[in-house]
């Protein structure tokens, strides 16, 4: 039996955020440049995105630029951006076919204008979708996230509009770049890396984690498929003890 046959459709992670690594050996191994790699990684985004869509999944994040990918040598940034915008005009249509919404998170007013522009213009466009919504994470990082609510934050307590009292993890969660998304239940990282890399530290609080050695541009909708079986085996017990969730 396939792995898509073993899902039980009515135990689906309503969130599956992932970390894509794994570009730039894909592309070594194959005496290519890193750019390739990247380039190569759009194929299992697609697949991705329509595997999740099809099963019945509700929002994929996909951490596809951090904060600290700004430090990588400028040309590879170059590519990776312009790679961006040429992905989202091309893709547009696997989005509109597919019914799949698109967002961002992250500190998007770093971006280069023209990418901004291509990502807002993808949002508004499919705007109206509703089958899935497709969290892309740019110019992200955790810490930044966690940094920039406490600060505004701290100035709504500083003009009074806030109580310190008033501050609890609901309206903490409120003020990240993920306010109104579920925090994930599963996280998937590729490449064989056991790590988080400032990903959604705060939102992956009870989130099960998920290693697979293959490196992203050979991950596919399989690949998706086989994660989700795995977490299905899972208990999650919230702090709770294993009687208690059996019992329940
Ligand atoms: C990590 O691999 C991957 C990235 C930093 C970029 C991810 C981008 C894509 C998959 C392409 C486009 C995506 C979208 C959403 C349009 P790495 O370069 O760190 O690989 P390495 O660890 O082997 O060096």
């Amino acid at each position: 039996m396939n792995f898509k046959d073993q899902i039980d459709k009515s135990r689906l992670p309503e969130h599956i955020a992932i970390i894509m690594d794994g570009n730039g050996r894909w592309a070594k191994q194959r005496g290519r440049l890193r750019t390739f790699g990247h380039s190569s990684g759009v194929k299992s985004v697609r697949e991705t995105a329509e595997g999740a869509a099809e099963i019945g999944i509700k929002y994929l994040t996909l951490y596809a630029f951090s904060t600290e990918n700004w430090k990588r040598p400028r040309s590879e940034v170059n590519a990776l951006m312009t790679l961006l915008v040429k992905t989202l005009n091309k893709e547009i249509k696997t989005l509109h076919d597919n019914n799949i919404r698109l967002l961002a998170i992250g500190d998007l007013k770093s971006l280069p204008d023209n990418t901004f522009k291509e990502l807002q213009y993808a949002i508004n466009e499919t705007a109206h979708h509703d089958k899935m919504a497709m969290v892309l994470a740019l110019s992200y990082s955790s810490r930044w996230e966690i940094v920039n609510a406490a600060k505004i934050i701290s100035e709504k307590v500083q003009k009074g509009e806030l109580t310190p009292d008033d501050i609890n993890n609901d309206l903490f969660s409120s003020y990240l770049t993920t306010a109104n998304i579920p925090d994930p239940e599963l996280l998937i990282r590729t490449s064989g890396e056991y790590r988080i890399s400032n990903f959604l530290l705060w939102q992956i609080a009870y989130a099960e984690f998920y290693f697979t050695p293959k490196l992203w541009p050979d991950f596919r909708r399989e690949d998706l498929f086989e994660a989700i079986v795995d977490f299905q085996k899972r208990e999650r017990r919230f702090g709770k003890t294993s009687e208690q969730i059996v019992s329940k």
